[in-house]
């Protein structure tokens, strides 16, 4: 979505993620936002307005006593004169002086001051995170109607500390600005999807497994247009490395045994689309320890059992989806190994394409699929995988209507 004609005041804070908000201005202003900076002084600590106004081609706001900003109460202006009031990074900080109605400088002043909407983009320890203190703040603020965005789990600035605490990253918040400004119609509102996406990865012992080339970005995709036209996605993915899609409840699985849990334990729901390409085979006992080479000795033989059909088993199950969509990537005769796969799995469709190494399609961002149904075949052409999962999820939303 363009953010074309929309005014983002974006206040940050200072912590070290501060030097995140640099990408961010560009990936806001490549979609078309305007951007007008406040920085708190420790945000000036991290990175300079000097690098924050070159990249946002604005001035820069400071000082809340600026005898050159504040000649017409330029706090209050700046407060109004924006379609959004972005904080990124937020420090628990600022977001103490929010919850408490602080204003002692220009970013908590305009905060306080603003009728428009406000999102924030924490970033902080983890331990700050989950400190009560700022548990009781972010309770107070969601109840103010103040939008959140992250953080996230993972590794942090600090040395060998992880958990939750990670500010979202520029392009996750771009996406939930998007979000926040999409008056669309929501033709999916009141309905639940699952959707499975990425590979599995099948343990041989504790530091090899089986997997294969699946991206993710299929499924992501699909998860992100489902919830863009009002569902409730719950995405159940294997081990990926793009991030998790905005506005959706991810769950991250490694095995496919993992992943058919993590879908059973989600049901009752009204579609589910799998995409995810499980592994069909594990190795039937993984190694506790690390399987040694010794010299003179045979390569050890994996002996392999079959994973559980995740589709399969949802499409039989007694709570099954109203609609169950599967993929089937094939490399030959797609489209009659889709139509037996459509009988055999107990899905409403199942949507073929060929992952033939030519065609590029395994971890590209591409895709030309075939949708087999009781009805027939449609072929689409060939297209990003972003406009399939709209064109997905528009017919989904058709179907369901
Ligand atoms: O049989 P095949 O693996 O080609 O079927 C592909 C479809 O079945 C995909 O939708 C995939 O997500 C799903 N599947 C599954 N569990 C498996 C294998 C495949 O859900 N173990």
């Amino acid at each position: 979505m363009t953010l074309s004609g929309k005014h983002i005041l974006l206040v940050i804070s200072g912590g070290i993620a501060a030097y995140k908000s640099l990408d961010l201005i560009r990936r806001l202003k490549e979609r078309g936002a305007k951007v007008t900076p406040v920085m708190t002084a420790g945000a000036q600590e991290f990175v300079t307005p000097l690098a924050v106004g070159a990249l946002s081609a604005t001035h820069v706001f400071t000082e809340l006593f600026s005898r050159q900003d504040e000649q017409d109460v330029g706090h209050i202006r700046l407060a109004r004169d924006c379609d959004l009031v972005l904080v990124a990074p937020a420090t628990a900080n600022l977001m103490a002086k929010m919850t408490h109605g602080l204003a002692d400088d220009l970013a908590s002043t305009v905060l306080l001051a603003t009728d428009k909407p406000i999102l924030i983009a924490p970033a902080m320890n983890p331990k700050m995170w989950s400190a009560s203190a700022t548990q009781r703040n972010i309770a107070t603020l969601k109840n103010d109607g103040i939008h959140f965005i992250g953080p996230m789990a993972g590794e942090m600035a600090e040395k060998g500390e992880g958990g939750t605490g990670r500010m979202a990253e520029p392009l996750q918040i771009v996406e939930a600005v998007a979000v926040l400004f999409d008056t669309a119609p929501k033709p999916l509102a009141g309905k639940t999807a699952i959707v499975t996406s990425g590979p599995t990865h099948e343990p041989i012992d504790p530091v090899r497994y089986i997997a294969n080339r699946s991206s993710g970005r299929q499924g992501h995709a699909i998860a992100a247009a489902l919830a863009r036209l009002g569902a409730k996605v719950t995405l159940v993915s294997g081990p990926v490395t793009i991030p998790d899609p905005t506005g959706v409840t991810t769950v991250h699985v490694e095995r496919a045994e993992e992943m058919r849990d993590a879908v059973i334990g989600r049901l009752p729901a009204d579609i589910a689309v799998f995409v995810a390409a499980v592994a069909d085979w594990r190795v039937a006992t993984a190694s506790d320890q690390k399987i040694k080479k010794q010299p003179g000795d045979a390569p050890p033989a994996l002996k392999l059992t079959e994973n559980p059909d995740i589709l399969k088993t949802v499409g039989h199950h007694e709570k099954r989806p109203t609609l169950v969509i599967g993929f089937a990537a094939e490399t030959q005769d797609v489209e009659n190994n889709g139509r037996a796969k459509l009988e055999r799995k107990g899905a409403d469709m199942i949507i073929a394409n060929d992952v033939s190494p030519e065609t590029g399609v395994m971890g590209g961002l591409r895709n030309q699929v075939k949708l087999i149904s009781k009805d027939g075949v449609e072929a689409w052409p060939d297209m990003g995988k972003d406009e399939v999962a709209d064109r997905l999820a528009a017919m989904i939303a058709e179907k369901l209507a």
